[in-house]
C-alpha cells in the first residue's frame, strides 16, 4: 500500500515517513512547496499540494490506501476548515485507513472524518519533546531561560513515539474509532526540563519565571508578533489539567513504555551545547 504522510517535510511527519519506511511501506511526502523539501529519503515521493485548497490534493491522493492527515496548519495551530473535502476526495481515492493529529475535541474535522465511512483513529499528542529546542539558543548563550507561567506541568511526548504510534497504527490497524491522547511518562514543569538539559550536558541553567507583562516585553523585544504574544500567553494561561495527564497510549499501540524527557535529551544534547 502506498501510505500518505501530510506534514511530511515538519518535526513529526519525518519521523513517520521513517518508521513507515522501515515497516516496508511505499510512502509519498505532502508539501506546499516540493521544490524546497529537502532531507527526504530517496525513495520516498514528494508531492505537492495545499490541505487549505482541496482541489490541489488529486494527485498527492491518487492510488493511496492509508492516510496521516495533519488535523491544523499555520503557527497558530488553526483547525484545518476542509476535512469534508479531503474526506470526500480520500474515499473516493481508496484510502481505507487514516490517522488525523488532533487539536482538541469536536469541530468541523473531527465530524467530517467520524462520517467518512473510513477507518479513522485521531492521534492526539500532548506537547512534543522537541519543542524544548526553542530554548538551544538561549541556553547555549545565556544559560537562562526565562518564562512566564513557571508551574505548568506537560505530560510532553517524544515526537519519535507519537510517529511510532501513528505508523503501527496505519500499518497494523486495531484502533479504528478511538481517539489516543499520546503522552510522555512524566509531567513536568519548564523548570524540571531545564533541570534535565542541565543534568545532560553538565552546564548550570537558570529558570526565571517571568510575569505576563515582563514576558510581553521580552518577546517584544525579540521582535515576536503581537498575536503571536497574545496567542502563547492565553495557550499557557488556560493549559488544560488534561496535558499534565499520562496516559497508556504509546505502551498499548507500540508495546514499550514512552521514552523519558532524560531520553530524549540525551540524544539531543548537543543541540544545547555552546
Ligand atoms: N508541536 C507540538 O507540541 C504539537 C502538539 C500537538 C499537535 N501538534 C500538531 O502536530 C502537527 C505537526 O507538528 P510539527 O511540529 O511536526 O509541524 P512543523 O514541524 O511545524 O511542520 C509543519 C508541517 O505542516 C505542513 N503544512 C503546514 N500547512 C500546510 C498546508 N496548508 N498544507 C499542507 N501541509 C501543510 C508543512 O509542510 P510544508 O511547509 O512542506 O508545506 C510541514 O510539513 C501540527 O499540525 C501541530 O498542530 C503539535
Amino acid at each position: 500500500m502506498t501510505v500518505l504522510v501530510t506534514g511530511a517535510t515538519g518535526t513529526l511527519g519525518r519521523h513517520v515517513v521513517e518508521r513507515l519506511r522501515r515497516a516496508g511501506q511505499a510512502v509519498r511526502a505532502l508539501t506546499r512547496t516540493p521544490d524546497e523539501a529537502t532531507g527526504l529519503p530517496d525513495d520516498v515521493e514528494v508531492v505537492g499540494g495545499d490541505l487549505t485548497e482541496p482541489h490541489t490534493l488529486a494527485a498527492a491522493l491518487h492510488g493511496v490506501s492509508a492516510l496521516h492527515l495533519l488535523g491544523a496548519t499555520g503557527h497558530d495551530h488553526a483547525p484545518l476548515r476542509t476535512g469534508p473535502q479531503i474526506m470526500a476526495m480520500a474515499a473516493e481515492a481508496g484510502v481505507r485507513r487514516l490517522t488525523v493529529l488532533s487539536v482538541g475535541e469536536g469541530g468541523e474535522l473531527q465530524e467530517a472524518v467520524r462520517d467518512s465511512g473510513l477507518e479513522w483513529t485521531f492521534i492526539w499528542p500532548i506537547d512534543f519533546m522537541s519543542n524544548t529546542l526553542g530554548w538551544a539558543e538561549v541556553i547555549r548563550g545565556a544559560a537562562e531561560v526565562r518564562e512566564p507561567y513557571a508551574h505548568r506541568r506537560t505530560a510532553s511526548v517524544d515526537e519519535a513515539d507519537v510517529a511510532d504510534v501513528v505508523a503501527t497504527v496505519l500499518t497494523r490497524g486495531g484502533h479504528a474509532g478511538r481517539s489516543l491522547v499520546v503522552s510522555g511518562p512524566e509531567a513536568l514543569t519548564p523548570a524540571d526540563k531545564v533541570a534535565a538539559i542541565a543534568a545532560a550536558t553538565g552546564r548550570e541553567i537558570r529558570f526565571t519565571e517571568l510575569t505576563d507583562d515582563q514576558a510581553r516585553r521580552e518577546w517584544r523585544a525579540e521582535g515576536w508578533p503581537e498575536e503571536g504574544i497574545e496567542f502563547m500567553l492565553h495557550m499557557w494561561a488556560t493549559v488544560p489539567e488534561t496535558v499534565a495527564a499520562v496516559t497508556s497510549a504509546v505502551e498499548d499501540v507500540v508495546g514499550r513504555p514512552p521514552r523519558t524527557f532524560a531520553q530524549w535529551v540525551a540524544a539531543h544534547a548537543d543541540a544545547f551545547r555552546p
